[in-house]
């Protein structure tokens, strides 16, 4: 059953005991409001890990808008059970003082992969989520750290970050989970209107569209994601932030897919703003 630490003590003990015994540890960090994208990660944890411990912390400092923050869906006893149904060995749910106590004046900043893209639109965002991303991985010191394909830009930093920092994790990342219409997952799901969810698939869709048309390397970029852009107004969208065709590893703009790519988009339905991804040709 699910044990739970609040402190960076008791999760520091927890972990302790683990390795006493010999045990590989996999990490999940998490904002809660847990759908079958997280339990995916914490199935991929459970594959290649002895133990699992999942994180749950609402992270004020990546939050660059206020209505997010207070709009994002909390439910810690319902994200705990599933957590234990799922398999995890622990469940990390420190205080915002815990995690940010008084005095609290470090951030950790990783350049260039975060300059565009959701950085571009999110000022703050990334800076939050590496301060935080950082002190989770050396408050668990796990030997894998999981993160979904989804957020891939946060995937590509995370990666960056633990390489530039020497922090010895290995980073795993895991495929998007989709609804049947082809929907990315997301705890923001939740705040569509009906109208706005039957709308919100056209996102996938014209990401799976373009990355059709780019897959043969030569196809001008440029073109294919203008018509993107106007398929998602149409469709009723209300601003596209941004559709982009990207390299795989280091997320530089690309004007073909002639080496690994991904095809990233952020748009808006009203006051939800989405975000997804796909790889191009065999990316
Ligand atoms: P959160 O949005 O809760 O997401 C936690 C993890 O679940 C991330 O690695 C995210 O990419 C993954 N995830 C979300 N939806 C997914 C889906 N449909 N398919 C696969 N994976 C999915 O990302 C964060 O929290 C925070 O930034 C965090 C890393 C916890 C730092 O605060």
């Amino acid at each position: 059953t699910l044990a739970v630490a609040r402190t960076v003590a008791a999760l520091r003990e927890h972990v302790a005991a683990y390795r006493r015994r010999g045990e590989s540890v996999g990490l999940v960090p998490t904002m809660g409001a847990l759908h079958a994208g997280h339990l995916a990660l914490v199935e991929a944890a459970r594959r290649q890990c002895d133990r699992v411990v999942a994180t749950l912390f609402v992270n004020p400092k990546q939050f660059d808008r206020p209505d997010d923050l207070t709009h994002y869906p909390r439910d810690e006893g319902r994200d705990a059970r599933l957590l234990d149904e799922a398999g995890a060995d622990l469940l990390f749910a420190p205080s915002g003082a815990e995690m940010y106590p008084d005095g609290f004046a470090t951030t950790v900043c990783v350049g260039g992969v975060t300059d565009s893209l959701e950085g571009a639109h999110r000022p703050g965002h990334f800076d939050g989520v590496t301060t935080v991303v950082t002190k989770l991985l050396l408050q668990s010191l796990p030997d894998r750290a999981f993160f979904g394909e989804k957020d891939y830009q946060q995937l590509v930093t995370v990666r960056r970050l633990a390489r530039d920092l020497d922090i010895p994790v290995t980073i795993e990342g895991v495929p998007i989970v989709r609804e049947g219409d082809g929907l990315a997952l997301s705890s923001r799901n939740q705040r569509l209107t009906a109208d706005q969810r039957a709308v919100a698939p056209t996102l996938a869709r014209v990401l799976r569209d373009s990355a059709a048309r780019l897959a043969d390397g030569t196809a001008d970029a440029d073109a294919v994601l203008d018509g993107g852009r106007r398929t998602l107004l149409n469709a009723g969208f209300d601003a596209v932030d941004y559709l982009a065709l990207c390299d795989a590893r280091d997320l530089t703009p690309l004007a073909r897919a002639d080496r690994p790519a991904r095809l990233l988009a952020a748009a808006w339905l009203g006051p939800v703003r989405l975000i997804d991804n796909i790889a191009v040709g065999d990316a």
